[in-house]
This record gives structure tokens, C-alpha cells and sequence, in this order.
């Protein structure tokens, strides 16, 4: 399957990443086997390896949940006639996964469409199916931008074409007509923070995207940061969002969690991510628990259960780990690695945080 040339908002791009092969794992060589390998087969081993440890995605509670949520909202709408089709959003602070964790629903969703429903609409095969549009908003979005994303989304001709006086609803009316053209069936919105409340250009976005929703024949799906806090779906006052507001109630809410091992609940999901983790990594002298036993304290500090900055952590200490020929993780290891600037600071104080819960726990 040859990548498509086009940008990674295009249905080219997103057709080329959910069709693809899925990544093979290396095979797994002992110490030995790897030192007997030349410098080029060594390397290229290192490669093998850096691009699995990339491709690891976790299914944890939270996502399976999160799938689960999302499944019965899009069945429920496939019957929707008459009725407001209902809308989703991911609501969580950076890092926690949230475009992960829609991108994969959608790359599944995807897929399974495209077994049940064949690749074309029509029978001449003329007209793609195009089950799923993935855009992401960038900063000072408007009505037009939006647009313009989702034709350049479907490389329709009209996103060259929507300079001069265009007015928004006939914009909106020719991205349905795609839409509905390719039988797309969810459209996922990410990085929705990009709306400023209280600014017009923002509120006016924001009637737009629920007008959309209301409009076209799939389900919206929206990803950012803080959207309750910025009003988005609670019932707004000053005129803040109220349009989407106003929706609040068809709206399915997901959230997105950090780890918390120093919880009754949270330690066992803890562990078991660690020990998902661990059975991903190709490391040749990685032993089972060197992940969930010896550095699960040291990982959640490091962290402070963060999935972004726990995987940040855990890829780069791999590839030191693959190039070094250390070929395991441990902290002298880790310490040479810096992750986000976050996580650095929050450090200290998830540090105190888990002494004085070991403490307790010891005496
Ligand atoms: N379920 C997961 N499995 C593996 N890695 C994940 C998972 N969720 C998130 N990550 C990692 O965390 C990083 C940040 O996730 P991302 O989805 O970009 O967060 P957000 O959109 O909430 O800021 C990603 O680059 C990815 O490597
Ligand atoms: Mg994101």
C-alpha cells in the first residue's frame, strides 16, 4: 500500500492509515542473537523494534469504555429518522489520549463499514464510501476554515474555490452534499478548544458545528481540552456557547482519567497497563515485572500517570535502551531521559505523594 501524498487531513491519508497492514512484531532475539548480528542487520533490528514500540496502542478501561459509549451512540442514531441525532465529546486535559483514542475508534469504524458495506456507494463503483471525515481545528478558526477543512477532507473542488463572497450556508450545504455523497457516517472534530468563548468569531464557529451536527446525516464526535469549563455544553450563560448549550442534553460526555495506583481502583489498572506495556516492548533482557513490580513507582512519578508522558518515557527509554545495548529499562536509564515539561514539574510532588503512601502502607 503506497502512502498518499496529500496532507493528514484528507480522506486519502486516513483511507491509507486505517487500510493498511497492521504492524508486524519483530521476532524476539536473546542477547546472544543480537550480538552476532553485522552493524547493518543491527540496525535495522533497532528500526523493526522503534516502529513496534510506536505502533503500541492499549486498550485500557477507560478506552474499552470509552468504545463501548461509542458504539451504542452510533447504532442508536443509525435509527434516527426524525429524531436529533445525539453527539459525543472527549473532555480531558492534555495528554490523557484523547485523539488516540477517537482516531482509533475511527479507523475501526472504518474498517468494519467498509467490510459490511463494500469500498463504493454505488454499483458502478464510482463513488467511494467515506464512512468516517477526521478533521482537527487549528487557532483562530472560522465558518469558512471550518469548511475548507472538511472539503479539503473530501478533495472537493470547492476548496479551492471559497474565496470571495460565499455564504456559509451554501458552504455548509456543499460539505453535506459530501457527506452525504459518500455516505459518511461519523465525523470526528478534534482539538475543539480552538473555539474561544465569548468572542463572536467563537460563538459563531460554535452555532455553526451545532447546526452541522443537527444537519448531516452522521454523528459528530468532538475532542479538546476543558469543554464543560469553557461552557460548551452546560447550560451557558452570558450567551456563552449557548447555542451549543442548548444541545446539553443529547450530548454523551466522555472523560478521560489519569492512572491513579495509590487508589483501591486505581492500582490494579495501573498494574495491568504496565504489564500490557511490558509484553509490547522488544527488549532482549526485559523480564516480566520489570515494569509492573520494580519501576512502578518510579514510572508514575516520573508521569503522574500521564499515558502521554508514561509512553513518552517508555519509547525513548527504548530506543536509548536498543542503541546502548542495555536492552532492558531501568532508572539509571530513565533518568537520562527528559519528557514533557509538565510532567517534569509535577514531578516532586507526586514523589511526595507516593512516599507517604508507601509509608502508610508500611506501617
Ligand atoms: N491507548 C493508548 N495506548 C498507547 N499510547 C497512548 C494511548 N493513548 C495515548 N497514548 C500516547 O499518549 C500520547 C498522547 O496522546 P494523545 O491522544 O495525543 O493525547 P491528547 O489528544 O489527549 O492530548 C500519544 O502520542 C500516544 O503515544
Ligand atoms: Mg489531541
Amino acid at each position: 500500500m503506497i502512502k498518499p501524498d496529500t496532507g493528514p487531513s484528507t480522506y486519502e491519508w486516513w483511507k491509507y492509515l486505517a487500510e493498511r497492514p497492521s504492524p508486524v512484531r519483530p521476532e524476539r532475539l536473546s542477547m546472544a542473537q543480537i550480538r552476532a548480528l553485522d552493524t547493518v542487520a543491527r540496525r535495522d533490528y533497532g528500526r523493526q523494534r522503534r516502529r513496534w514500540h510506536e505502533s503500541i496502542l492499549l486498550r485500557t478501561p477507560q478506552v474499552v469504555r470509552a468504545n463501548e459509549q461509542l458504539d451504542d451512540l452510533l447504532e442508536a442514531n443509525e435509527d434516527a429518522v426524525t429524531r436529533v441525532r445525539a453527539a459525543a465529546a472527549i473532555d480531558a486535559p492534555p495528554s490523557l489520549g484523547k485523539s488516540t483514542t477517537v482516531d482509533a475508534y475511527g479507523l475501526r469504524y472504518h474498517r468494519e463499514q467498509i467490510d459490511q458495506l463494500g469500498e463504493y456507494v454505488d454499483d458502478n463503483d464510482d463513488i467511494l464510501r467515506i464512512p468516517v471525515c477526521r478533521i482537527t481545528l487549528t487557532g483562530d478558526v472560522t465558518i469558512k476554515g471550518l469548511h475548507q477543512q472538511l472539503f479539503e477532507f473530501y478533495a472537493h473542488p470547492a476548496r479551492r474555490a471559497t474565496t470571495g463572497r460565499v455564504l456559509a450556508r451554501d458552504l455548509a450545504t456543499m460539505a453535506g452534499d459530501a457527506v452525504r455523497r459518500h455516505e459518511t457516517r461519523l465525523i470526528i472534530i478534534d482539538d475543539v478548544h480552538f473555539l474561544r468563548p465569548g468572542t463572536e468569531k467563537g460563538e459563531q464557529v460554535a452555532n455553526e458545528l451545532k447546526w452541522l451536527a443537527n444537519e448531516y446525516p452522521a454523528t459528530f464526535l468532538f475532542a479538546g481540552v476543558a469543554l464543560k469549563q469553557r461552557g460548551l455544553f452546560s447550560e451557558g450563560r452570558n450567551g456563552e456557547f449557548a447555542a451549543l448549550a442548548q444541545t446539553g442534553r443529547r450530548w454523551t460526555l466522555l472523560q478521560l482519567h489519569a492512572f491513579d495506583p495509590l487508589t483501591v481502583i486505581g492500582a490494579p489498572v495501573w498494574r495491568d497497563t504496565l504489564l500490557g506495556i511490558e509484553q509490547r516492548l522488544m527488549l532482549a533482557r526485559m523480564r516480566p515485572g520489570t515494569l509492573a513490580d520494580t519501576l512502578s513507582d518510579y514510572l508514575y512519578i516520573r508521569s503522574t500517570g500521564v499515558i502521554g508522558s508514561l509512553m513518552q518515557l517508555i519509547r525513548l527509554g527504548a530506543i536509548r535502551a536498543i542503541r546502548t545495548g542495555k536492552e532492558t529499562l531501568d532508572t539509571d536509564l530513565l533518568e537520562q531521559v527528559s519528557i514533557d515539561e509538565a510532567a517534569e514539574i509535577a514531578r516532586g510532588a507526586t514523589a511526595i505523594l507516593v512516599n507517604k503512601a508507601r509509608r502508610v502502607a508500611r506501617s
